[in-house]
């Protein structure tokens, strides 16, 4: 298989001061058909009923996007401490403008929203991927009712590139100009 991010080397693995995003493995294949399943988690992303995966199409899940690839695009966030579970996930997806990702990421476990571990995740992955300097944005979609994961995304620098799909959905970019210039001393100072 062709790797579509063959210019952008991926972070393949990023640790936080409370998170490490690292290469999804079948043992997660519960974690992450239960959240596929839960309504309140896929809704916000426009998947009302959640997504209603069984075993065999857990398999097959694994099958194409995890087996197959040269390169590791879906991810599971997990707390560090104290023994790495997982609570979340993050993933790339295509983009064919070059130099830029679209991702997606989910904090599956939602007794846990609302403590910054999206934000922490998203900012972490972005500096490791800017870091690399061969990407130039990030971009990700999200409906224009996902009041938590808008403010969210504006709180690590997201701005709104344009909306679509008669208004439901937006699309917000994270350019590493951006980013750099918002880690930079002068704006923190
Ligand atoms: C969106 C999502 C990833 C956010 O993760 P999280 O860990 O809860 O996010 P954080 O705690 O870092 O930040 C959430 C922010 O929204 C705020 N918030 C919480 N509930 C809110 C609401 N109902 N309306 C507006 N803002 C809200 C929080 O106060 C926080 O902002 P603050 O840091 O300025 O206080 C998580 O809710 C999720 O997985 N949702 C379902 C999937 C999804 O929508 N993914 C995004 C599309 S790619």
């Amino acid at each position: 298989m062709t790797n579509p991010y063959e210019n952008i080397p991926l972070p393949q693995q990023v640790i936080s001061e409370r998170l490490i995003i690292r290469p999804s493995i079948r043992s997660d294949a519960p974690y992450l058909q239960r959240w596929w399943n839960d309504p309140e988690v896929m809704g916000p992303g426009g998947n009302l009923d959640g997504m209603e995966y069984d075993e065999k199409d857990m398999e097959d899940w694994f099958q194409r996007h995890i087996d197959c690839r040269v390169c590791t695009t879906h991810f599971v966030i997990c707390l560090r401490a104290p023994e790495e579970r997982p609570i979340g996930e993050f993933y790339i997806s295509c983009d064919d403008r070059p130099l830029c990702v679209d991702f997606a990421v989910v904090i599956g476990e939602r007794d846990l929203w609302g403590h910054g571990y999206g934000r922490e995740a998203v900012l972490a992955y972005a500096d490791a991927l800017f870091s690399s300097q061969s990407c130039e944005a990030m971009r990700v979609n999200v409906h224009v009712d996902n009041d938590r994961a808008i403010r969210m995304f504006e709180a690590v620098g997201f701005e709104v590139e344009h909306v679509w799909a008669n208004g439901q959905f937006q699309t917000m970019i994270l350019t590493s100009a951006a980013y750099q210039l918002q880690r930079s001393p002068a704006q923190s100072g």
